[in-house]
């Protein structure tokens, strides 16, 4: 995998109505899971639409290592995976890399937990800040063990456990990723596991389980809360699949089109999955015109196509119980709050700190530089928003794709110029932004 490190920076100036339709790109989330449950089967299974970013790039080059084979057939969008089934990974002579690629390391650090192989994984430097503990600390219970001399950081050498013993773990983090670690480490042990969450998050994996044919129960238990009970070394069946559109990457042109004058646009393809598309209900609230036009189903997931034009937002207050089925849309909430009338508080949003860059200090820095009042008050931010942004400033990226992506969107609306120090992130997940931002009529410049 190549990652370019390059500093590439770009400046933004005020935008005249932006206007068009645009094709969301695939889903991250599902795209990983995807190629996973696909080399966990014997057999061929057909992948339309996967993502093809740097992060997803580095699931292809990790399970390529353990011994799948992975054909991109890019001309017709389809990838051929050909799996080693549950529990046939191979040991991998060499150390993997994983980017930036926060779900790779987390979900393969799952995946690799109950077999018996030995691994190195290394990322850069966003990933080797970023806390691993939460995801190896249960799966020490059942019998992961950590070799290297750093513990909750990459670089790190984990040996999956000889015998794994069935896990039995109450989330104590809201996190898809630790959910879905626990939860592929279940297939490959003999016996029941159970993993339970009190808040929601993403259920992809759920849904992906069911249709690669685990075996897999869920159910509320009488706390309320979401019981999954996995089956493990039970064969899956390789299967056809299409992703579907991401909406965390959609957010970013759904706030342009409502943030800057004179807009309309169609934005097609969007999945509308309530663990993942509450910063729409949310958007909805502050007085967003967005109309759902053409809604159907496909792989299990809930489709719809949209239609945004410019309006008039007021301040929001999110939700605790709601953070979660919206943590990658913070960021691109707060410029919405800025361009909005009045105070929002999203409360309970300590968690973007340990994202790919520290988010919730990065919220505070982006609009106060850009003169729009913003503030922590605990685990909550407050912004004050007047309708208008002063701009005139540089943010700095910190390797996070989506800082990039949402000062590129601040900059549309803003009085004077905003300056990107460095755009190339934004290919971890949405390689083409800059084309569909140009486009759509965002007017930029390098440097
Ligand atoms: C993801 C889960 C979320 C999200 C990340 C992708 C996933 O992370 O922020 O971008 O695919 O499971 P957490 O599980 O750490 O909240």
């Amino acid at each position: 995998m190549k990652i370019n490190n390059k500093n590439n920076p770009i400046t933004v100036e005020q935008s005249a109505a932006l206007s068009g339709v645009i094709d969301t790109p695939s889903d991250k989330s599902i795209s990983h899971r995807a190629l996973i449950l696909g080399s966990l089967c014997i057999g061929e299974t057909k992948i339309h639409n996967l993502l093809l970013s740097e992060d997803v790039l580095s699931t292809i080059n990790a399970l390529e290592q353990f011994g799948a084979s992975i054909n991109i057939e890019e001309e017709i969008n389809t990838t051929i995976v050909h799996g080693f089934g549950i529990g046939g990974l191979l040991q991998s002579e060499r150390k993997i890399h994983l980017g930036n690629s926060g779900t790779s390391a987390r979900l393969l650090i799952g995946l690799i937990s109950s077999c018996n192989v030995c691994v190195a994984f290394e990322g850069d430097e966003s990933l080797s800040t970023r806390p691993m503990g939460r995801v190896l600390d249960p799966l020490k219970e059942i019998g992961l063990e950590v070799v290297s001399k750093n513990t909750d950081n990459l670089p790190l050498e984990i040996r999956g456990a000889t015998l794994p013993v069935p896990i039995n773990h109450k989330l104590r983090v809201p996190s898809a990723q630790i959910k879905s670690a626990l939860m592929l480490s279940a297939l490959n042990i003999r016996g029941t596991s159970t993993i339970i969450e009190s808040s929601k998050t993403r259920d992809h994996t759920e849904k992906l389980f069911e249709y690669f044919g685990a075996d897999i129960e869920t159910r509320m238990n009488i706390e309320g809360d979401k019981e999954i009970r996995v089956n493990g070394q039970r064969k899956l069946s390789p299967r056809e699949l299409d992703i579907p559109g991401d909406p965390s990457s959609a957010a970013f042109f759904i706030v342009a089109a409502l943030i800057t004058k004179g807009s309309n646009l169609r934005i097609n393809n969007i999945m509308i999955n309530p663990t993942r598309s509450k910063f729409i209900d949310y958007l909805i609230s502050m007085g967003a015109k967005i109309n759902f036009i053409n809604e159907y189903s496909k792989c299990g997931e809930d489709i719809s196509d949209i239609e945004v034009c410019t309006s008039s937002l007021k301040g929001i207050k999110t939700e605790v119980k709601d953070a979660p089925s919206m943590i990658d849309e913070f960021l691109i909430l707060s410029v919405a709050a800025a361009y909005a009338k009045g105070e929002s508080r999203f409360c309970g949003v300590a968690e973007l700190k340990v994202k790919e860059s520290n988010r919730f200090d990065v919220i505070i820095n982006m609009l106060n530089a850009s003169g729009v009042n913003c503030k922590a008050d605990g685990d909550d931010l407050i912004i004050i928003g007047s309708g208008e942004v002063r701009g005139g400033t540089t943010i700095k990226t910190d390797y996070d794709h989506r800082v990039a992506m949402s000062a590129l969107i601040l900059g549309l609306g803003a009085k004077n110029k905003i300056c990107v120090d460095d755009i190339s992130p934004i290919a971890t997940s949405f390689p083409n932004f800059m084309e569909i931002y140009e486009k759509i009529g965002g007017k930029f410049y390098g440097g």
